[in-house]
Formats: structure tokens, sequence, C-alpha cells
């Protein structure tokens, strides 16, 4: 890894030379610094803030000003990742002009560097749209978490050939329409890899196999912060979820039996001090 900023350009160069990119989620300014000094090529502020912070069933409900208030945050922590804010769903399905509108409001409210939507062929034109007004766009296929329940919930996307066949159709219109990335979720790994083979854009995967150019998690997931169903392709990297709750119960333990703070954890005041304190209150 190099302290050089990651560009979009980068991407591109990293397909190019065969080299697998990492994005991970991120949703505030402490994570955001620490997967920024972790290397991880770019952070998405994805829309699964919904779900995974909020504490939203969905990602349905989650608003435009919502995500702004956490892109700007994870912007303020981070020197070397790009940056990408996942527009919610209803911001850019509306009209083109309220989608240019609100991936506008990305950019110069939200700080991101580009903004990703989810969808296909019926979302190109607004892609274009977006490119020519100076955004740059990542897609969203296979397992689109905002219409999920219009792919029968929350499975696995492309398992025979006419709907792969379909979803590789999609992802050429995408990238015809100027996007500069595709995400890829919960695909066959060999789909994943042929994606990956026909389009020139890099293709980050979730749950797309490991021939894919580059990977995305979530990082509640990645490091075990449990928000309840843990699916197939997710791997936790750390228990770190476990590793916190112990830690407050600890605290609260030590709170209880008056053993914290202890004084190492506590400040001083001199015995004239306080003696001086204790004869002017008397
Ligand atoms: O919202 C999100 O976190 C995402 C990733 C899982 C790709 O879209």
């Amino acid at each position: 890894m190099t302290d050089k900023k990651v560009e979009l350009v980068s991407l591109q160069k990293m397909k190019k030379n065969q080299t697998p990119i990492t994005m991970v989620t991120a949703y505030d300014f402490p994570t955001a610094r620490l997967v920024d000094a972790a290397g991880v090529d770019t952070v998405l502020v994805g829309d699964s803030l919904a779900n995974v912070v909020l504490g939203y069933p969905d990602t349905i409900p989650v608003t435009m000003d919502e995500m702004l208030h956490h892109c700007r945050a994870v912007a303020r922590g981070l020197q070397r990742a790009l940056l990408i804010g996942d527009m919610p769903f209803m911001s850019y399905n509306i009209s083109i002009p309220k989608a240019i509108e609100n991936a506008g409001r990305f950019l110069k409210e939200g700080r991101v560097a580009a903004v990703k939507v989810e969808g296909g062929g019926w979302v190109a034109e607004t892609v274009a749209a977006l490119v020519q007004a100076g955004i740059p766009v990542v897609g969203h296929l296979g397992l689109t978490p905002q219409t999920a329940s219009m792919l029968g919930g929350y499975r696995v996307q492309g398992r025979d050939a006419k709907s792969a066949s379909k979803m590789l159709d999609h992802a050429l219109a995408l990238q015809q329409a100027g996007a500069f990335a595709l995400v890829l979720e919960c695909v066959p790994a060999r789909l994943g890899k042929l994606m990956s083979q026909k389009l020139a854009i890099p293709v980050i995967g979730i749950g797309a196999g490991p021939d894919t150019d580059g990977q995305v998690l979530v990082f509640h997931d990645l490091v075990g912060i449990e928000a309840g169903f843990t699916p197939k392709f997710v791997k936790h990297f750390a228990e770190v979820g476990n590793q916190m709750k112990q830690a407050v119960e600890d605290y609260c333990r030590e709170v209880q039996k008056r053993s914290f703070p202890s004084k190492e954890h506590s400040f001083s005041i001199s015995d004239e001090e306080f003696a001086e304190l204790e004869k002017a209150l008397n």
C-alpha cells in the first residue's frame, strides 16, 4: 500500500494490473480513520446505514439528510481512501433532474468522490446524465436491497443462464452509460468471474466469489458486531462485538463495586488546598 490518495483512475489501474480492490463500509468518523489507516482502497457510506446503524428494518426509510450527515463524518476521517456515497431509495428514481440535484448534494455537502445507484439498464439514462453533470457513478447489480422484494427477497441472483445473461446485459448498459465501477452482490462465483472478465470497469463483489476485481464488506459484519442475520458471504475477521459487550459488563461491575474509577483515573488536590476548602465551608 502507498500513501498516495486513491483516485477513480487508480481503480481502473488496479483492474488492469489485477490488483484486488478493497472496499468497506463506514458510517462515522472514528471508523473512517480506522479503515483508512488500515489501508482500504475505497470506503462506501452504504445505505445499509439504515439497518446497520440506524435500526431501520431495511434500507428503504433512510433519507438524503441522514446519508449526507454520515458521509460528512466519514469524509472528515479519510486521507487516502476514495469515498463513495450510496444514493438512497427514491433519491434517483423520480426524475433525472431530481437525481442530478441529489447526487450533486452528495458531492457538495457529503464530500464524497462518487455516488452509487442500484439497478440495471433502466437507470442507465440517469447514470449517463449524472456522469455528464460531472458526477462519477458506481452501479450495483445482483441482489439490490432497495428492490429486494421484487427479486423474491434476499436471495442469490443470476442462478440460471437467462437471468445471468440479462444481468450481464444490464452491467454492459451501465458501463456504456459511463459508470466507472460496479458492485455485484450475491451471485454465483462463476458469474462474478465472468462479469469481471466481460466488463472493462472494475467489478467489486460481495457474495460474488473470489474472482471479481475487488471485494466489499459491511464494516460491522467484517469485525463481528452482530446485527442479527449473518449472510453466507460474510466472514467475521474478528469478534469485536463480544469484546465490546464484555467491556461494558466489566465497566458496570467495577462501577457497582466502586473499583472504578481508581486513583489512577482520578485527579488530586493538595492537602493544604483541601483543608482550606473545608475550613471555608465550616
Ligand atoms: O449499502 C451497502 O452497504 C452496500 C454494500 C453492501 C455494497 O450497498
